[in-house]
């Protein structure tokens, strides 16, 4: 199994965003995270198209966009137009889950599922073979620099299990209060991308990115 860091750039200074990319991005981190939020679906509101065409102009990195966003279906191929190479929509946020994976599926980018901290895991079920990513949040979703509700990890764990006895090896990504002090415990609980925001882009980016691929390279 591949160990992915996903740098959030919703902690990062945006007056030097793209500079602040390149160094987590020269320091090894494959992917890089893209956090929408519409105001709606979660109390506040980031950034979207222009701001991600941007960034593609200054990474080569996969470009892995989170859809905090009510009814994503509605804006999958603007996102896909402007550089995605992964969406992950929220289920909580579709009334139709599996056309918007369809339409995804469509524009030719990777699809993700996401769950809040207060839904089962067991929803996701019905969708193992049929997406390339699901997302346990191990916050809830809206802001960054929060701290990892513990009992999201058990979800992990047995989304984990779920996976291995269907046979199938697909990337679980978890999503809020990553720090160093707590990779070990994700991957134990059979996560293998994770994102952090603040960990990486609080303080020396490059730094920070260069500590967290040591630990995921000492965990392989
Ligand atoms: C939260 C976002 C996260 C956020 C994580 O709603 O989905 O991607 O950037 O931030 P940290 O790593 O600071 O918890
Ligand atoms: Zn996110």
């Amino acid at each position: 199994m591949e160990y992915v860091l996903s740098p959030s750039i919703l902690s990062a200074d945006f007056a030097v965003l793209g500079n602040e990319i390149q160094k987590t991005e020269s320091e090894g981190a494959k992917y890089l995270h893209f956090d929408v939020m519409d105001g709606v679906f979660v109390p506040s509101i980031s950034f979207g198209m222009p701001v991600l065409k941007s960034v593609r102009k200054v990474t080569g990195q996969v470009l892995d966009v989170h859809l905090m966003i009510t009814e994503p279906i509605r804006y999958v191929e603007e996102f896909v137009k402007s550089g995605a190479d992964i969406i992950t929509i929220h289920y909580e946020a579709c009334k139709d889950v599996r056309a918007t994976l369809a339409k995804i599926r469509e524009l030719g980018v990777k699809t993700g599922i996401s769950i809040c901290p207060e839904t089962p895991e067991t929803v996701l079920e019905e969708f193992i073979g049929e997406v390339d990513m699901f997302l346990v949040m191990t916050v809830h979703p809206g802001f960054g620099g929060q701290k990892l509700i513990p009992e999201t990890l058990d979800k992990v764990r047995r989304l984990r299990n779920m996976l291995e006895e269907k046979g199938t090896e697909t990337d679980i990504q978890v999503d809020g209060g990553v720090h160093l002090g707590n990779v070990r415990e994700i991957l134990d609980a059979g996560a293998n991308v994770l994102v952090a925001g603040s960990a990486v882009f609080k303080g020396d980016a490059a730094a920070n990115t260069r500590e967290f691929m040591e630990s995921l390279r000492s965990y392989e």
